[in-house]
């Protein structure tokens, strides 16, 4: 195999994602990896874990059950769930991601867990009852949903999410499917677009931002921060990179049609859970945890859940200082009812597609 050159970088400290090898390689750089931590940052390539704590207390895992973690990301939750389900338990991991999803499988592997007690399935989580279906038609007894992004899909310009380095503007958490948020901003009318950016990050500017972009060739990320910002050109600067920042989201919403997936994994969930089984929903702005909230209580009322959340949970304060992307976190949870008719799994032709790809 010839040599090949790690990424030059110029300076003392890298800049570029590509660039900080140190931090993708923890295990022979832990110091730089506890540098970074200790300053409240996340390392590049990896993901923190939020309200760890707060969600084992809710979601209780005990030796010998199943658990679902239907965003598995970088499997930081998952693993904490994995050794507190063990011995006997097991544990499967979703995740849309085609990039992300092997190398956590392969840490996982790595951390001794075998396929009996841990599997990924690379699919949305709106199939959940499908996968559950594959995988023998059982019945959680407890489910994890960490909504949005990873920090690895964030950190990476590569994505096209990032508001800091240029990249494609892409936006898709699996870039095999669907299409990307320059092609969206380019086929979509005025009207269309501002709808999107009200309904789905409350952007006060919607029709003029909608009106600058709509129809436009916007290919990277940057140019597309830079357009936002000329077209509210009245706007403080504060107030300009808010917008940057809602008009990121509302994309990224529209483009992973993530709303659709959380609604349907929502009305799925009574049904994936066992009798008594919980689930805890950690969101990261208001249009998902309105979803959530509302669903929950009205389970509550139907009787499918005998207990929910009341009140939200929020990070400590010395979570959110330690990582700021914890900051907007909110959990929700609910138990499953005894005693409730459960109703199929919806399994039908998900079973000839085979298992870890469904959709
Ligand atoms: C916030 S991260 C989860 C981090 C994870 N809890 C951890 O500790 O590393 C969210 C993950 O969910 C995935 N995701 C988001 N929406 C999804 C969906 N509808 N179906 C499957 N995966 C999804 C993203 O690709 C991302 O990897």
């Amino acid at each position: 195999m010839p040599h090949k050159r790690r990424p030059r970088y110029s300076g003392k400290n890298p800049r570029r994602f590509t660039e900080k090898y140190k931090e993708h390689d923890p295990a022979k750089f832990p110091e730089t990896v506890q540098a970074i931590l200790a300053a409240g940052k996340t390392p590049a390539g990896a993901h923190r874990p939020i309200m760890v704590q707060e969600i084992l207390d809710v979601l209780r895992p005990m030796p010998g059950e199943f658990a679902v973690d239907c965003t598995l990301g970088y499997g930081g939750h998952a693993l904490e769930l994995l050794h507190r389900l063990q011995p006997g338990g097991s544990l499967i991991g979703l995740d849309a991601d085609p990039i992300e999803l092997p190398r956590t499988e392969k840490r996982f592997r790595d951390a001794g867990f075998a396929p009996d007690a841990f599997r990924a399935h690379r699919c949305n989580f709106a199939g959940l009852p499908k996968v559950l279906a594959l995988e023998g038609g059982r019945r959680a007894d407890l489910i994890l949903a960490d909504l949005g992004l990873s920090s690895m899909q964030l950190d990476n310009p590569a994505r096209g999410f990032s508001l800091k380095f240029d990249g494609p503007l892409d936006m898709r958490m699996n870039p095999n499917k669907g299409q990307s948020a320059a092609i969206l901003i380019q086929r979509t009318n005025v009207t269309s677009l501002a709808e999107l950016f009200s309904e789905n990050a409350d952007e006060f500017y919607a029709e003029q931002l909608a009106s600058a972009l709509a129809g436009t060739h916007c290919q990277t990320t940057l140019q597309l921060g830079e357009r936002i910002r000329r077209a509210l050109p009245h706007l403080s600067d504060t107030e300009k990179e808010l917008s940057v920042r809602r008009i990121f989201q509302a994309l990224r919403i529209a483009v992973n049609e993530e709303f659709v997936a959380i609604d349907t994994l929502l009305r799925a969930l009574p049904e994936c859970l066992a009798e008594g089984g919980r689930v805890a929903i950690l969101t990261f702005h208001s249009g998902e945890d309105r979803r959530v909230k509302k669903a929950f209580k009205a389970g509550l009322l139907s009787g499918v859940y005998a207990s929910a959340a009341e009140e939200v949970l929020r990070p400590s304060a010395e979570e959110m200082r330690a990582n700021s992307r914890s900051k907007a976190a909110k959990l929700r949870w609910a138990v499953r009812s005894m005693g409730q008719a459960l109703g199929g799994l919806h399994c039908a032709e998900s079973l000839q597609t085979g298992a870890h790809n469904v959709f």
